[in-house]
């Protein structure tokens, strides 16, 4: 049964968007191997990733960690854990384990030489005392690396209507369900409120015109949001149009020779002060 935190998650726990996770992890996981790089995360490590869902990050982890490290992959979703151990048995990575947990508080007795996640902190009601939290499984000197958006970035230059008017509902489901869609401007406050000194690096995706993935990533996103947005009474589902969304953000980008962009995603990393 779906407990207080898990009834307010805005994306849901249907296998449609298990689905559009995993489609989003293999558009996004060049951009997060370079930020765990980047951090330093390699051989030998024992990683944490929360928030894990679908197992991708985890995966890649525990490629750059190697048969000599290890990763711990976390989160609350049963089914999503179920699909991320399918996953690393095929990849034959006996070097990740997956936890059913509810962050922060995780629990365990492990300590580990990074904690990582990407698109997860955005949940956090407080991310700073979240991540303090979570601090305490790191060892003095390990790495703490997250990669999180700033949803408002995404939109299409020149501006088109329907991604514009996409991307505000977006933002306002997140903050009306008291999540954080700009988490990813405000990481470099969150670490140092946490008490750790960060690098910061932000990229995102772009697309000319609108036949990339971007419009239908939107798209399915929206698809996924719109039961909450109806909720908070963000919009009407006859005004989401999830039908129509993606070929008006095509149309309308090819239209007028468009660069479509997604969110800026936000890589910041840290040593743990020792
Ligand atoms: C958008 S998904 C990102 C999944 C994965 N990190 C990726 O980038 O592919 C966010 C995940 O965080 C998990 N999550 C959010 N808040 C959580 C909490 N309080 N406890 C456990 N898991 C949580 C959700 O269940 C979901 O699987």
């Amino acid at each position: 049964m779906a407990g207080q935190d898990e009834a307010v998650y805005p994306l849901g726990y249907t296998s449609v968007e298990a689905d559009r996770l995993e489609r989003q992890a293999a558009f996004l996981n060049d951009l997060t191997e370079d930020m765990l790089r980047r951090a330093g995360l390699r051989p030998g490590m024992r990683v944490l990733d929360i928030g894990c869902g679908m197992g991708d990050v985890s995966l890649l982890a525990a490629r750059l960690v190697g048969p000599s490290g290890s990763v711990v992959g976390v989160d609350r979703d049963a089914e999503g854990l179920n699909r991320a151990r399918a996953k690393a048995a095929a990849a034959e990575l006996a070097n990740v384990e997956f936890r059913r947990a509810e962050l922060p508080e995780i629990g365990f007795d492990d300590k580990f030489d990074a904690l990582i996640g990407r698109l997860v902190m955005i949940y956090f009601p407080d991310p700073a005392a979240g991540l303090r939290h979570l601090l305490s499984y790191v060892v003095p000197g390990g790495i703490v690396a997250f990669q999180e958006p700033d949803l408002s970035r995404a939109g299409t230059v020149p501006e088109t209507p329907s991604m514009a008017e996409a991307v505000v509902r977006m933002n306002l489901v997140f903050e009306r369900r008291g999540f954080h869609p700009r988490i990813g401007a405000s990481l470099g406050q969150v670490f140092t409120a946490a008490g750790l000194a960060p690098s910061l690096l932000g990229t995102t995706r772009m697309e000319h015109g609108g036949s990339g993935f971007c419009p239908a990533w939107l798209a399915a996103t929206i698809r996924s949001l719109a039961p909450a947005m109806v909720e908070t009474k963000v919009a009407t589902e006859a005004e989401i149009d999830c039908e129509t969304l993606e070929q008006r953000v095509r149309r309308e980008a090819d239209e007028i020779g468009a660069m479509v962009l997604g969110p800026l995603m936000v890589g910041a990393w840290a040593v743990k002060p020792s």
